[in-house]
């Protein structure tokens, strides 16, 4: 049995998440975030909900005792939240991360410049190339609702693929890596559908 740690848990792809590791896997989720009063615990039996900052150390040092893998799906300024993530894992010995960022950080969409917009995913995941974690960075492209699983992934280095992915496609995948400590291990790939 797996435990997840899901940062940033009232996220739009967390939120869609959430309920594929609830119905594919047996895996016991902590929902971690900010005014937890907008989160109704979907199965008290395995969820725990967590209030906190991902930027208060001590808080979430706490919610990282016992847990096997930390899913990251946070916004806004993004660098300091990666430090903190990498500070407090390896505070509490953990080593499986999975980070959700963009695509475009490596300037590898072909017809598209690099967007000053994206730095904060491109330095958040800067700091997590260099530490010693076995992350897992994702560098989806836009969102969308469509019913199918059905993705591609490109390395870091090659040219992106494509311009949409399904949130399912992410889901699916995000609980494939959550299950597999080595699968994708420090690799940050493209996923597009
Ligand atoms: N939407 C797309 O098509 C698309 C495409 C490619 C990449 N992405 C990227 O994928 C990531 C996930 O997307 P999403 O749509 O799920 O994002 P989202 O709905 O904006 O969710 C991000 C979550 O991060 C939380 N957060 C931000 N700062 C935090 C902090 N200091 N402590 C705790 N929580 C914090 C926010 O909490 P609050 O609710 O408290 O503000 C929010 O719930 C984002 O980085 C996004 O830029 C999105």
């Amino acid at each position: 049995m797996t435990r997840v740690l899901i940062l940033g848990a009232n996220g739009q792809l967390a939120r869609h998440t959430t309920p594929f590791f609830l119905d594919r896997t047996d895996a016991r989720l902590t929902l971690y975030l900010r005014r937890a009063s907008r989160l109704k615990n979907p199965d008290p039996r395995r969820v725990t909900i967590v209030e906190g900052d991902v930027l208060d150390s001590k808080t979430l040092m706490a919610a990282m005792q016992g847990q096997d893998v930390v899913y990251a799906n946070l916004a806004g300024d993004l660098a300091p939240q990666a430090r903190a993530i990498v500070d407090s894992m390896h505070a509490t010995s953990l080593k499986r991360l999975i980070f959700i960022s963009s695509m475009g950080i490596y300037g590898e969409v072909p017809g598209e410049k690099y967007r000053s917009v994206l730095d904060p995913h491109r330095d958040s995941a800067a700091i997590i190339e260099v530490s010693d974690l076995d992350y897992t960075i994702l560098r989806p492209g836009w969102f969308t609702r469509a019913p199918g699983i059905d993705y591609r992934i490109t390395q870091k280095g090659e040219p992106f693929q494509g311009h949409d992915v399904s949130l399912n496609s992410l889901s699916d995948l995000i609980v494939k890596l959550a299950l597999s400590p080595t699968l994708h291990a420090r690799a940050s790939l493209g996923v597009s559908g």
